[in-house]
């Protein structure tokens, strides 16, 4: 019998999740009939090791370093005390859709083989970085923050640390304590997590529990080696529908979905049912963290087909048709082929 060593504390139901080593994808059929946000029980987890079990009662955030005129030893109970921010984001990992490199464009790249459920939204509720660094008195000549996590040390790197620029971190980062109107759950990085808006997942490190501010440039191996050079997310779309969905030819449906870009709300969405030869544009409910859209459809011809959207941002990015090569098969955004069969 195979040993699981289980590495993530929620229920993984096969219905709404699949399995990826210490990692858990969300099957977008999970998020059909679901409101804005991705419900905390489907929220897909990205693991380098173990869900840490942390006391919030003796937990730290240790805040130091060059550019910072004082340190600062924080409790779980001041931070709740600080004002606070609510923000609908979404977290997305930068392999998201790494999959569709092999299968799509015969390109496959080493990594977790993710298909398009590396993503979730939630309702993140914490204390701006900004004010905390005002706390400390932060210098003007701050660059780089090296956020560090409490979990396992990876492999022979040590703790799971990527550098932040000084300039993002007092722009828009949540020091985050609740997910979804509840305290974090242990998987998501209970009792405190950074949540860094449109960046690449690695940006949002859970656990958190040390932040060095400096006046001098930072690295860690998640920016030198891994996750080099991907920041903020491309535009990307997906079908609420399981792969290999089943229809019946003359029924009418509503085909529904989401599409997202760290660099934009998505204001346009266009849908093809014929191979990628004409487009639709969907209707769009536009939200910064991820636009929902619809669109009618009755299938007529019989047979395997599939199903493309492709989205484009406020920026006035779209999706392409194929995504330059990646050597760790980061940032697909390619328009995806979700195939479907008719009957
Ligand atoms: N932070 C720590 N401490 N350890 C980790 O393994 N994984 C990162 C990031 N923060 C990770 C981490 C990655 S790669 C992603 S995509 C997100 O957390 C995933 O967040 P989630 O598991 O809450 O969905």
């Amino acid at each position: 019998m195979e040993l699981l060593l289980e590495t993530i504390v929620k229920p993984l139901p096969a219905h709404l999740f699949t399995r990826h080593e210490a990692s858990a994808e969300m099957r977008w059929e999970a998020m059909a009939g679901q409101p804005l946000l991705t419900p905390t029980d489907r929220f897909f987890v990205r693991n380098h090791t173990t869900t840490p079990t942390i006391d919030a009662s003796t937990w730290r955030l240790r805040l130091h370093g060059d550019a910072l005129r004082n340190e600062l030893d924080l409790t779980y109970d001041q931070l709740k005390a600080m004002p606070a921010q609510t923000r609908e984001t979404a977290i997305e990992c930068a392999g998201n859709g790494r999959r569709f490199y092999g299968e799509q464009q015969h390109d496959q790249t080493p990594g977790t083989q993710w298909g398009l459920g590396a993503i979730g939204v939630a309702r993140w509720r914490g204390v701006p970085l900004r004010y905390l660094l005002a706390q400390v008195g932060i210098s003007p000549k701050a660059t780089d923050l090296l956020p560090q996590g409490l979990d396992a040390p990876f492999e022979g790197y040590g703790h799971v640390r990527r550098p932040l620029p000084a300039e993002k971190a007092m722009d828009d980062v949540l020091v985050a304590y609740e997910m979804n109107g509840e305290p974090l759950p242990p998987d998501h990085g209970f009792p405190v997590r950074l949540v860094v808006p449109g960046w690449v997942g690695i940006a949002s490190i859970k656990w958190l529990g040390d932040i060095q501010v400096a006046t001098t440039h930072l690295s860690s191996p998640w920016n030198t080696e891994f996750y080099k050079d991907v920041r903020v997310h491309p535009p990307k779309s997906a079908f609420e529908l399981p792969w290999n969905a089943e229809f019946t030819a003359g029924e009418p449906y509503v085909l529904r979905g989401r599409s997202w870009s760290g660099a934009g709300t998505v204001t346009r969405v266009e849908v093809s049912t014929d191979e990628g030869r004409t487009w639709r544009e969907a209707r769009t409910n536009p939200h910064p963290a991820w636009s929902t859209w619809q669109i009618d459809w009755t299938p007529e011809k019989r047979g395997p087909a599939t199903l493309r959207a492709r989205a484009t941002d406020e920026s006035g990015e779209t999706q392409p048709a194929s995504t330059p090569t990646h050597p760790f098969g980061y940032h697909f955004n390619a328009v995806v082929h979700h195939p479907i069969h008719v009957r």
